[in-house]
Formats: structure tokens, sequence, C-alpha cells
């Protein structure tokens, strides 16, 4: 009978006649924008960057509390009825209107659905901004940005914003892209080298055959060991970049944010993993981690990134070890917050979960 009463009704007002109401509920009927707590922001405007990326201008609401220029954050997006969580850095400067900036990530996914779907006047959620991946408070002479496709967006923020500050280093961005059409930003960044003694920029094109190896990063940029080093970008750029650094025995030089995870190790010995708050248990073979193993059980364990960099998912081990999937690392840490996307049970665990 209800069913049949509230079909036509928009969701928010179904909401307020099925179910005990939270004073947000109230507010959002008014308004979907207006939430005590939750960071809500209307997609403003969906700008066109390339075949394959585009820039979503959002209004958030006064929640939103300001980012670091470099910081990203995880964005809900509503797809087909059903939330969906990703994260992606803050393209804008912390002085410029808030964006985000999403390339296409083949077809399927979040990223498919923002590059070809998403209208102006969607709705989302977004979480607090986090992340390391930014400059320190004194910011160095000399830098040396590396950026490869949709992994420019923390460079283009952290340098929009020197730029505003006035900075007067001497900062060079290697910029790394199929070509030239393919290069989120390239005018703009052109432009910025133009304006700004302080940024020398180089652009490397794959399909001319320019891909970016030690030899070339050393040529290019002669002085790189004197330069504080910002990498981001895909997979196998961002291995020849560690791989360079650390021959050269400069990691501390080097500053990372991964837009991937990077492959899982060999799995351990496994084990046998009890939630303590919702009573269940599963088995792993060690290859699964253990928000894999709580969502095989039917448990919802809140989480973001899935790679072990946004700490959403982390929760209390009550008991036993976990081994890291990635590094392979086995530890003990009882009554110790612990990140569930990339650990693994080995033996007997219990998680407050
Ligand atoms: C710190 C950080 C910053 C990023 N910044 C940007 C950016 O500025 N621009 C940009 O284009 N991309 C960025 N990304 C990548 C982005 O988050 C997505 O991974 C990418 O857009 C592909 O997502 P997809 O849904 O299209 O693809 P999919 O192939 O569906 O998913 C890709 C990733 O999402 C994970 N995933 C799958 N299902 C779920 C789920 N239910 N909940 C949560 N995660 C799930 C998978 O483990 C996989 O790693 C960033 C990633 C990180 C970690
Ligand atoms: S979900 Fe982001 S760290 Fe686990």
């Amino acid at each position: 009978m209800l069913e049949t009463l509230t079909k036509n009704l928009p969701e928010s007002l179904v909401r307020v006649l099925t179910t005990p109401m939270d004073p947000d509920d109230y507010l959002e009927l008014v308004n979907p924008l207006w939430s005590r707590h939750e960071i809500r922001a209307r997609v403003a405007d969906v700008v066109r960057e390339t075949d394959e990326a585009v820039t979503l201008r959002l209004e958030p609401n006064r929640n939103w509390p300001g980012h670091r220029a470099g910081q990203h954050v995880q964005i809900g997006i509503e797809i087909d009825g059903v939330r969906q969580q990703r994260t992606f850095t803050v393209s804008a400067a912390p002085h410029e209107p808030l964006t985000l900036t999403i390339k296409r990530n083949g077809p399927g996914g979040v990223s498919d659905h923002v590059v070809r779907r998403l209208e102006p006047g969607t709705l989302v959620w977004l979480s607090e901004p986090a992340g390391e991946f930014h400059m320190p408070a004194s910011v160095p002479d000399k830098l040396l940005m590396i950026a490869g496709g949709s992994g420019i967006t923390p460079i283009r923020s952290m340098l929009t914003d020197l730029y505003r500050q006035g900075w007067q280093g001497d900062a060079r961005l290697l910029y790394c892209n199929q070509n030239a059409d393919a290069t989120i930003f390239r005018r703009e960044l052109e432009q910025l080298a133009a304006d700004w003694p302080a940024l020398k920029l180089d652009q490397l094109h794959a399909d001319a055959g320019e891909l970016l190896t030690p030899e070339r990063l050393a040529q290019t940029v002669p002085d790189f060991a004197q330069r504080s080093a910002y990498l981001c970008g895909p997979g196998g750029l961002m291995q020849v970049v560690e791989d360079f650094y650390a021959q050269q025995g400069l990691e501390d030089r080097l500053h990372l944010e991964r837009f991937q995870a990077p492959e899982r190790g060999a799995p351990g010995e496994g084990g046998r993993v009890r939630f303590a708050a919702s009573g269940g248990e599963a088995v792993g073979s060690g290859a699964e981690s253990v928000l894999e193993l709580a969502e095989s059980r039917g448990l919802q364990p809140k989480h973001g990134c899935r790679m072990g960099i946004c700490h959403t998912c982390t929760c209390r081990l009550e008991s036993g070890r976990l081994r890291n999937l990635h590094n392979g690392e086995v530890f003990e840490a009882q009554g110790q917050p612990v990140r569930i996307c990339v650990h693994a049970p080995e033996g007997e665990v219990e998680l407050e979960l």
C-alpha cells in the first residue's frame, strides 16, 4: 500500500514518509545542498579538456573546509541509483573555484560516466580533503615536477598556487602525454610558463617517440639531483622515475602520488578473520584483503580508494597478525588502527568491525 502511495514521489520525500528522520533530511527537502554535516556540491559546469577528460566546476555547501594545493577528495556520485565513490585530486588552487579534472579510464567505471554523461546541476558528495602530496611550509628553491596524463592535476594546483604567491624560485615541469591533443591544461600551462620566469615547461609526446627514460630525464634537467621532485602519473612512468631515483640514492628527494594501487605481491599463508562487532567471520587464502573478505560476508565497511591512501577503511585490530598485500610485511598491532583494504589476515585475526 505504502509502496503504491510513494511510487511517484521524489526520493527525499519517500525517505521522510518511510524512515525515521535526521534533521539533514528535512533540510534536504528544501534545498539538496543544505546539510549540517555532509559536504555536498552542485556541479556548476562541465568543461571539456580533451576527448577523454573533463573538468567539473563544483559549488560546494558551506561545510567545504578548503584544501591545500595537491590534496585529493573522495567524491560520491549517484549512478543508476547507486552511490559510487572514487578519489580525485582538486585540480584548482585554493584561491580558485573548486574543480576536479577527470580522465576516462576505459568503459564502465565512474570516470567513464563523468566524462561521457555527467550533466551540470548534478548533486555530489565530497569528503574532507586529504593527502600529503603538497608543498612543505618552506617551499624549496628548486623544484622538478614530473607529470603524466591526469597526473597533472595536483601539479597544476601546486604550480598555480605558487604563481599566485609570487614564488620566485626555479621550477621545471616535465609533462608526458600521448600527443598535444591529449594534453590536459596544455594551453594554460604553456601560457603560465610564458608569463612566469620561474617555470620552464618541457612536453614529451609518446606518439613522437619521446618517452621519459632516465637518460632523457638527466639530459633535459641536468641538475635534477639538486631539485625537490614531485611525481604523479601512470604506473609505468612512475616506476621508471622511482627506479632511477633509487639507483641514484635520491629517494628522499622524490615525493609521489599514486592514482592506482601498486601490484599486489605474492599471497601469504592466509587465515581466518572474525568481525567482533557484527559477529561474522571469513576465511582468506592470503590473496584477499580484509575489506574484500568482509564484503564477501555481506558487510559494508566504509572505504574510499581501496589502495591504502585515504585511510577511510581504518578500523581497530583486536588481535592477530596482518600482512601488507603490497610489500608483504607481516605485523601484529593489537589495539591499533589498520587499513583493511591493503591487509590480509595471517592466521587467526579479530577486528572491531
Ligand atoms: C589520490 C588519488 C587521486 C586521484 N586523482 C585523480 C584525478 O585527479 N583525475 C583522474 O582522472 N583520476 C584520479 N584518480 C584515479 C581515480 O580515483 C579512479 O581510479 C579512476 O578515475 C578510475 O576509476 P573508474 O571508476 O573509472 O575505473 P574502475 O576501473 O571502475 O575503478 C578503478 C579503481 O577504483 C577501485 N574501485 C572499484 N570499485 C570500487 C568501489 N566500489 N569503491 C571504491 N573504489 C572502487 C578499483 O579498485 C580500482 O582501483 C586518483 C586516484 C587517487 C588514489
Ligand atoms: S579505502 Fe582508502 S585506505 Fe583503505
